[in-house]
């Protein structure tokens, strides 16, 4: 698989309508992920301020459409490097970014580069106004770095080369662990792991029992979109490469675990129950729902304190417990 099959995917993704997002069978998957992706953002810019950074440069690597710039305004950072491999995409975050400035809903400035980071330098297109970089944001695309040992090198040096030692770099990921383990529980089923909102098959050209480090190839389809070809980042090796670019870590947490934790601070347990499912109405809902997806609220609607409640379908809860994340530093 080359960087041109990633590339024109994704300029081949349309941009969906609210509507459509509302119908989709993933979107509170999607408020769920946007909301980790919120948490761990402002976890890391709260790290920086001890540090005495208010306004952090920040270099989103991977940004696609440009979905988290809402979030780097809210964070008041100081400026933003947007890079992506599908021009398309980077072409759709800098219109957003343009129409956010002329409604003064996003003040810092930005920059704009469409660039293969698995085969290409990025530190030498930045413009030294942007430099240096306080976080670095990767979310949900360090994987495709993963096809092999070069690509995955090249892609952590222009994460870490731009960041001044006490810098962050942060992330989401698949859980190669949890993919792994999908896959061989679904060894009667050519490996092929599945749920009603996504599969998970693991391409039979590698072993199963024993993947290799690079090019451990999978797909990961949500609710039946296609995609394209990704691959196992085993996190363990993962760190270890950073260590050799001067990075240490500070911390990766599977999302139900990170969930749990940002769940007990007041501003994030509110701002999430907003985004999730509501069942305000007790039963009705449920019945129409498919059989057993919500089970696990059943007895609480049914029971006296049953109030209003928020919840994920068991399908999606299986979906975003296959995902990390995790913040590195570069040391001093
Ligand atoms: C699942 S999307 C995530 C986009 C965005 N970070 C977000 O959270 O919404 C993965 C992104 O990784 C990008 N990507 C994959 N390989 C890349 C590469 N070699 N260089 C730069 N971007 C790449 C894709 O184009 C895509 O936009």
């Amino acid at each position: 698989m080359t960087s041109e099959t990633v590339a024109s995917h994704y300029n081949a993704v349309k941009q969906e309508g609210i509507e459509e997002r509302k119908n989709s069978k993933i979107f509170h998957l999607r408020n769920i992920n946007n909301w980790m992706k919120n948490c761990l953002i402002n976890e890391a810019i709260d790290l920086l301020k001890r540090d005495r950074i208010y306004q952090p440069k920040v270099l989103d690597l991977a940004c696609g459409k440009g979905g988290d710039l809402p979030k780097w305004s809210i964070a008041r950072v100081g400026s933003v490097v947007l890079t992506d491999i599908a021009e398309v995409s980077v072409e759709q975050a800098r219109g957003r970014y343009e129409e956010s400035k002329a409604e003064r809903r996003c003040n810092f400035p930005a920059q704009f580069i469409t660039l293969d980071s698995c085969n290409n330098e990025l530190a030498p297109l930045i413009d030294p106004a942007f430099l240096p970089i306080d976080i670095v944001s990767c979310q949900f695309a360090f994987h495709y770095s993963f096809v092999n040992e070069p690509s995955a090198r090249q892609m952590l040096r222009n994460a870490v080369a731009s960041l001044r030692p006490g810098g962050l770099f942060i992330g989401t990921l698949p859980d190669a662990e949890r993919i792994v383990w999908a896959a061989r529980s679904a060894a009667d089923n050519d490996n092929k792991w599945e749920n009603r909102v996504c599969s998970v098959h693991y391409d039979g050209s590698t072993p199963i029992d024993d993947p290799p480090l690079f090019g451990a190839q999978f797909d990961f389809n949500l609710d039946e979109q296609v995609n394209c070809p990704e691959f196992l980042a085993y996190f363990p090796l993962l760190v270890k490469l950073a260590e050799e670019e001067g990075m240490e870590l500070l911390w990766e947490k599977r999302f139900p675990q990170a969930a749990e934790e940002y769940l007990k601070n007041e501003r994030w347990r509110s701002n999430l129950y907003r985004k999730l499912k509501e069942f305000n109405h007790r039963t009705t809902q449920l019945e129409t729902e498919e059989e057993g997806q919500f089970d696990h609220v059943k007895d609480l609607l049914t029971s006296e304190e049953g109030g209003r409640l928020t919840t994920l379908s068991k399908a999606e809860w299986e979906v975003f417990s296959m995902y990390i994340t995790f913040c590195f530093r570069k040391k001093e």
